[in-house]
């Protein structure tokens, strides 16, 4: 206790010194959760940092966050505890593969999710996060073509709620996220059939029949399919006494804290991202005792990428 009392203060301190505002995931540590000016979701963290005063952010999150925050606020400096944090999704398309794939749909329409690099943003007309990703599409005239990017259970939760056809949808996932599956998630909701069940879309079982469809085991009113972000309003507003959260486990912290009287489980407590958890507390301390590390975006690319973010943050306020 002694320790961490002192490692807080210490990092109180220097974020001080250094006018810097602490962002943190709801997939961090909780240590760094807590000790965050900010904790939120992809999307209430981008515009915050979009809208801070402070002269620096120091992102405790992945790389693709502390650039977003970069390509929205280029004359900040931009810090994050450890610049290899980085994200299968995001890596599972290159700016070449799309500009092929633009090649193949002239006219379309790209929407890409904020879980990618600065040079797929560049090529990109907006970008979403899972928390407005059926608001920016549902913003797209009808008769244009999408092309949805990069994960495909969220282009798939998207499609079915727009109900859009002229849609296709890149075949990437989160690592993470495709392991949490509907056999999992559908055996445990047996076991606890009061319980509500809280499922972020970038997960294999967002799309699963098994429930959807209302057969089975779980019954459609207790699906909810919902961002890190709206998973804690959710839990502040449910009557449920009991909470199934498909997600990355950092969440469950958050969500403990909003609404200590409901009792949250894991579907798949090995859903743990090991990108999200290179950001240890002495990571963070290092990180504001030297300014390391610092994230850069090619001036060129982020002037390319910054309308995209902009609009992102723009839908859904
Ligand atoms: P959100 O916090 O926007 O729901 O994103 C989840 C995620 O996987 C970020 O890496
Ligand atoms: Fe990327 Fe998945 Fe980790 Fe989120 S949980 S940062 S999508 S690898």
């Amino acid at each position: 206790v002694e320790a961490n009392a002192a490692w807080a203060e210490e990092v109180r301190r220097l974020a001080k010194q250094r006018d810097a505002v602490l962002l943190a995931h709801n997939y961090q540590v909780p240590e760094i959760q807590d000790i965050a000016d900010h904790t939120g979701d992809s999307l209430a963290l981008s515009r915050i940092a979009a809208s801070s005063d402070a002269s620096t952010i120091v992102f405790c999150g992945v790389h693709f966050m502390a650039e977003t925050a970069k390509i929205l606020s280029p004359e900040k400096t931009v810090l994050i505890p450890d610049a290899r944090a980085g994200c299968s999704l995001a890596d599972s398309i290159t700016g070449e593969q799309l500009r092929a794939w633009k090649a193949e749909h002239p006219g379309a329409v790209v929407v890409s999710y904020v879980n990618t690099t600065a040079e797929v943003k560049a090529e990109t007309d907006i970008c979403c996060t899972s928390s407005n990703a059926v608001d920016v599409v549902a913003s797209i005239p009808a008769d244009q073509e999408v092309l949805f990017l990069p994960d495909q259970f969220l282009g798939a939760h998207v499609k079915r709620v727009t109900g859009r056809e002229n849609m296709h949808v890149w075949a990437g996932e989160c690592h993470v996220h495709a392991g949490i599956n509907g056999a999992e998630l559908a055996a445990r909701a047996a076991e606890d059939p009061d319980a509500d069940l809280f499922i972020h879309p970038e997960c294999g079982c967002a799309t699963s029949a098994l429930y959807l469809a209302g057969e089975g085991a779980v019954a459609p009113e207790r699906v909810k399919i919902l961002s890190t972000g709206d998973m804690v309003h959710e839990a502040r507003d449910t009557r449920a006494k009991s909470v199934l959260v498909a997600t990355e486990i950092g969440m469950i912290h958050q969500l403990r804290k909003a609404a200590p009287g409901i009792e949250f489980r894991a579907v798949n407590d090995r859903a743990s991202c090991r990108y999200m958890k290179m950001i240890t507390p002495a990571a963070l301390l290092r990180c504001l005792r030297e300014g390391l590390d610092e994230v850069h975006v090619d001036a060129g690319t982020a002037a390319r990428a910054r309308a995209s973010v902009q609009r992102m943050i723009e839908i859904g306020q």
